[in-house]
């Protein structure tokens, strides 16, 4: 799947990632002993119980975290819901903030606030993607009551100022929830030392498991979030269902791997997966029909979107330029996973001011550590193959 040898190039890692070895032999033995249900009284309940709890004090040891702040779910979806619905509905109506690049699981469920009287508005970016910090006072005024802000963007890949944000947030008492799915596999930030109340992470963006996610809380939030799933007394009656051990266990192991980022600061350069990045993006740019969207420093290190044009300087369809491209051997995506499935223009280049024109060529390119760095040539003469194909 990975080299040339193998023929087919996954860089799509932003939709989802291959689960790590790590994650199937610790999943693999977690099945043997935790299959159970961990409410259950039996020895097989208690094993189960057992290892759920080993896996919350595995992921709270990763990410700096007390384990009793951890929230198992289903993935980013359900965690971005519970903290935005789950926290509104102890409030009476305000106002929310959320930025205009978040993603489909957040604006869906801000939207669904309007219902219960709330306002939401939308904290405007830049031609790069990062919200304009000169609105900062005037969106965190009174009604102001919950602020939400994705860490990075999922398809331009631009990050946020989370601690400059986070800190305006605290010092005026405004619950602060960060959409960190895409960050984590970037390496763990130290909790313990965020200015955030609720961080949602999802494990199959990590090399962990799909189905399920967790949203991380705050003590004194965790005392006024309200459950969404109720009918059970799992995750301290924050989420009803089943709990499963298995999964938590493959998430616990996939953040083990991925171990911490320095400072809680993603590390955009220099080291990892960014220089295999940057080299895939020189060879990109030799070529006059590709440019590059989202923040040119500031951005996910293993993230590539780019704008894509024929050889008449007109704007390409990212959509048929993924097609081509799975032709050529290579799976990638033409925006965010949620939305390339749609032929639209794209919300995320929209509220950057990128002309309409152009807000069908995205095409994101997302690395991992499957991909071996000896074959990025392979792998940008087949991208060039497949931009010359539909010439
Ligand atoms: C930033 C961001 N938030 C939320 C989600 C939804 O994640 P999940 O599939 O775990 O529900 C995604 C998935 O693409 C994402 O990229």
């Amino acid at each position: 799947m990975t080299g040339p040898e193998d023929s087919y190039f996954y860089l799509d890692g932003c939709a989802t990632a291959p689960l790590r070895e790590s994650v199937i032999t610790c999943m693999v033995k977690a099945q043997k002993r935790g299959w159970g249900n961990p409410s259950s009284l039996h020895r097989i309940g208690c094993d189960a119980a057992e290892s759920l709890e080993r896996a919350r004090l595995s992921i709270a040891n990763s990410l700096e975290a007390d384990r009793s702040e951890i929230l198992f779910n289903s993935g980013a979806t359900e965690s971005a819901h519970l903290a935005l619905l789950g926290l509104a509905k102890t409030e009476s109506p305000g106002r929310l903030v959320i930025s205009a690049v978040e993603h489909p699981a957040v604006t869906a469920a801000a939207e669904q606030l309007l219902a219960y009287g709330w306002t939401v508005e939308r904290w405007p970016v830049d031609i790069h993607g990062q919200v304009q910090m000169q609105h900062l006072d005037r969106l965190l005024e009174p009604p102001t009551k919950i602020v939400s802000i994705i860490w990075g963007q999922s398809e331009v890949g631009t990050l946020q100022p989370i601690e400059a944000v986070g800190k305006a947030c605290r010092s005026r008492r405004i619950p602060f929830h960060t959409d960190a799915t895409q960050v984590l596999s970037q390496g763990c930030p130290n909790w313990s030392e965020l200015p955030v109340d609720l961080l949602t992470a999802s494990a199959h963006k990590c090399g962990g498991p799909r189905g399920i996610g967790l949203l991380l809380v705050r003590q004194d939030i965790l005392e006024r979030i309200q459950p969404l799933l109720t009918g059970g007394q799992q995750e301290n009656g924050l989420r009803a269902g089943t709990e499963c051990p298995v999964l938590a266990q493959g998430m616990a192991a996939a953040f083990r791997d991925i171990g911490p980022c320095q400072d809680n600061h993603v590390e955009t350069s220099g080291s990892g997966i960014a220089p295999l990045r940057d080299a895939l993006l020189a060879r990109l740019c030799q070529n006059n029909s590709i440019r590059l969207s989202g923040h040119p420093t500031e951005r996910l290190p293993h993230h590539l979107s780019v704008l894509v044009s024929d050889r008449h300087g007109q704007p390409m369809s990212g959509r048929a330029l993924v097609r081509a491209l799975d032709c050529e051997g290579i799976a990638a995506s033409s925006g965010s996973a949620c939305s390339s499935g749609r032929d639209s223009d794209s919300p995320i280049l929209e509220a950057m001011g990128v002309d309409p024109l152009w807000r069908r060529s995205g095409l994101r390119l997302s690395l991992g550590y499957w991909i071996d760095p000896a074959t990025v040539t392979e792998i940008s003469n087949r991208i060039q193959n497949a931009i010359d194909r539909m010439n």
